[in-house]
């Protein structure tokens, strides 16, 4: 066996001295000239922040900044900002990404400028036949879809999806109470997930797929009725749009509605239990509001200040959300800073959510939020009118945050249900 070992790497060696014999001298002018071409290639941009006088950690080849992401993105970015300030460039591969979080700038390029300099998202082309949701499409594209979805969020409209919610979240609290009778610890996404789902389906599909009592993973067993939704009969106001368009708008309405909700609602619960007296004056106003646990009105919901704080402070803390992006259409200078064309431009909201310097938070642009929060209003009131959440010895305290894309805990959020006296 030795033997073999020894053997091997001296005809190895030798065949190799053969090749670089065998090379003419062109060819390895051409092998170097080409390698030193690609590293310059590569490498090029990566001039661009120090040009701009931004700071930011040292890109290698190929990877950029890349290798930081080991720890996940929220934990690079909080580095970053302790490291760098306010304003930093980081590089995704030869990409360049400016990350900004200065108030003024945010709202330049997410409010101000958004129609017209910084309408699209990073375009990874990776969309198959999403390629004309709202999310994905630019431009002129975005502008049409995103004015015919918006009217299906009015407060209207949302009060005629209302009573749709409140089937779903009365299937909520029933298959919660079976869990809490027993006195075992719940988890939230258990529950909250096909919550969600049930409410997004019945609303952007017109499909009562009614998950809660369909244990089994919701998204698997149901995306087959999905699919055979009535495309002229959702919910959701969609004339003018094509076919392939419809479909597009109702799955992406999905992808983004489930996953968010869920856990945003999760992180509520989770909150709630870990700060009993902040849920012990939500209950009060609860209480207050809709007396004997009577039941949950429209208008009354959306009036319910402390709500809306404890909410707003859930998402502060866990915006599901870490990153938000947008790509520079033109060389543009704001606040004396010339951003020049192509060039990404990032907004970590993790960070930005946690530094003390910055209030208020900027807006953010999600089309469904005044959607989610009365899906998620409802929920958590009805659910504090019976029960209060606590923490049990299954609870992880503080949780591990999964450092891939969408902001969630590592493992499930377990919280109990106490019912009230
Ligand atoms: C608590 C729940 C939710 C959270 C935290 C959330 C968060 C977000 C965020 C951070 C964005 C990106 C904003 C930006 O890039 O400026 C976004 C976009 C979006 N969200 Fe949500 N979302 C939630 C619920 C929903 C629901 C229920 C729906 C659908 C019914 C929805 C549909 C969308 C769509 C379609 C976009 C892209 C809009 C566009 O590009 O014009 N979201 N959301």
């Amino acid at each position: 066996m030795f033997e073999v070992e020894l053997v091997l790497p001296l005809k190895k060696k030798k065949k190799h001295a053969e090749m670089g014999f065998y090379f003419s001298t062109e060819t390895w002018t051409l092998l170097v000239a080409f390698i030193t071409l690609a590293v310059v290639y590569v490498c090029w941009p990566f001039a661009t922040f120090k040009k701009m006088g931004v700071p930011g950690p040292t890109p290698i080849p190929f990877l950029g900044t890349m290798l930081a992401y080991k720890k996940g993105f929220t934990v690079f970015d909080e580095n970053c900002f302790k490291k760098y300030g306010k304003t930093w460039g980081i590089f995704d591969g030869r990409q360049p990404v400016l990350c900004i979080t200065d108030p003024a700038m945010i709202k330049t390029v997410l409010i101000k400028e958004c129609y017209s300099l910084f309408t699209n998202r990073r375009n990874f082309r990776l969309n198959g036949e999403l390629y004309d949701a709202v999310s994905i499409a630019e431009d002129d594209q975005w502008r049409r879809i995103r004015s015919v979805l918006s009217p299906s969020f009015t407060s209207g409209r949302l009060k005629e999806m209302f009573s749709i919610m409140k089937h779903h979240s009365a299937n909520l609290l029933g298959s919660m109470k079976k869990k809490a009778d027993k006195d075992e610890p719940l988890e939230m996404k258990e529950f909250f997930g096909p919550y969600s789902m049930d409410v997004v389906t019945s609303t952007a599909f017109s499909v009562d797929i009614d998950s809660l009592n369909n244990p089994s993973d919701p998204f698997v067993t149901n995306i087959k009725k999905m699919l055979k939704f009535d495309l002229f009969n959702p919910v959701f106001l969609i004339i003018g749009l094509s076919d392939h368009e419809i479909l597009s708008q109702a799955m992406i309405f999905l992808f983004a509605g489930y996953e968010t909700s869920s856990s945003s609602l999760s992180f509520l619960a989770y909150n709630l239990a870990m700060n009993p007296h902040i849920m012990k004056r939500l209950q009060e106003e609860v209480d207050s509001t809709f007396p004997n646990k009577g039941p949950v009105e429209y208008q009354a919901l959306m009036e319910m200040e402390y709500l809306d704080g404890v909410i707003n402070e859930s998402l502060r803390l866990y915006p599901i959300a870490p990153r938000l992006e947008r790509v520079a259409k033109a060389t543009v200078e704001i606040n004396g800073l010339v951003i020049p064309k192509d060039m990404v431009v990032m907004v970590p909201t993790w960070t930005l959510h946690r530094d003390p310097d910055l209030w208020p938070e900027p807006e953010e642009n999600c089309i469904g939020m005044r959607f989610a929060l009365v899906m998620m209003r409802l929920a958590l009131v009805e659910i504090l009118q019976r029960y209060s959440f606590s923490v049990c010895k299954e609870t992880e305290i503080p949780l591990e945050m999964d450092i891939q894309g969408l902001l969630m805990p590592k493992r499930p959020i377990q919280l109990k249900l106490e019912a009230r006296s």
